[in-house]
């Protein structure tokens, strides 16, 4: 099997167990979407929109929105939030890297967390501009490899197999020089901002368990090492709660993040 194929469906089983951080996400959809600026009658594609807080919040606006996830499980959450909103979405299991749509189809690509899992960004980044319309908008949110969530990916990295040659880091999507390479010349003016990410937490151990139960790739390191090795799981769990530590205070976990905005030429 291509390596890429096999990196995707190992994602996959690990993202399965996103849903209960929806609540987390919930608030930055609603910061994203006002952010790119999607009104009523907009079409909108949310890219690995999980259990649909991106395609959801667009869609109570009165947007037209289709909401693409590599992982079944976050579809069937995404179409219970769509019921329960009242709202109609359009949702397809797929891979961003490979998007099953007619070249210039939406006015808005947006990807919250999402589109930065795929292993290659410049496959990604140009499939989101080719469904893109010239003169729409893609906005996205995304890690900076400096703060909270980068480093983590970081030290969580440290602790899993290499992956195949090829496969970039997430975080890299949050520094602005790289994420300015990779728009390259399909953009015109790009703007960035900063915003943060409260994470409700008794303490940092309480948020790496909830991270251990949901976050996509750790699910599975968690799960091998506890087999394989327990004595480096606890080595991780310190390392892992030493971090946190770094930006816990008032019973929340700081982590900020990246949004980026950009009109296509
Ligand atoms: C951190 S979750 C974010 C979900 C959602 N956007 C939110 O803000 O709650 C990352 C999502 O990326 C999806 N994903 C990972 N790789 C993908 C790919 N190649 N194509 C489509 N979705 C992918 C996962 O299934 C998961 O739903």
């Amino acid at each position: 099997m291509d390596p890429f194929e096999t990196f995707k469906a190992a994602q996959k089983q690990g993202w399965a167990h996103f849903t209960p951080f929806e609540a987390i996400t919930t608030p930055c959809a609603a910061k994203l979407v006002k952010r790119a600026g999607v009104r009523a009658g907009h079409r909108v594609l949310d890219v690995a929109c999980g259990t649909g807080v991106v395609s959801v919040t667009a869609a109570r606006l009165g947007a037209r929105v289709t909401g693409l996830d590599l992982t079944p499980e976050l579809l069937e959450r995404a179409r219970e939030n769509a019921r329960i909103a009242g709202v109609e979405i359009d949702w397809r299991e797929g891979d961003v890297e490979k998007l099953p749509f007619e070249d210039a189809a939406f006015d808005f690509v947006l990807s919250e967390f999402g589109h930065i899992f795929a292993p290659r960004p410049e496959v990604a980044i140009g499939e989101m501009l080719r469904v893109l319309k010239p003169g729409g908008t893609i906005a996205f949110s995304t890690w900076p490899p400096e703060l909270f969530v980068g480093r983590m990916f970081a030290l969580s990295a440290s602790y899993m197999p290499t992956p195949p040659p090829g496969v970039a880091p997430p975080p890299l999507w949050g520094d602005p020089n790289i994420v300015r390479q990779r728009l390259g010349a399909a953009v015109k003016d790009v703007l960035f901002d900063r915003a943060t990410m409260l994470v409700p937490a008794l303490s940092p151990s309480h948020h790496r368990r909830a991270s251990e139960k949901s976050a996509g790739s750790m699910v599975r390191m968690v799960a091998e090492l506890e087999a394989s090795d327990p004595a480096k799981l606890e080595k991780f769990r310190r390392e892992y709660d030493a971090l946190a530590g770094e930006y816990f205070e008032d019973n929340y976990l700081r982590q900020d993040y990246l949004m980026t905005r950009a009109r296509k030429i």
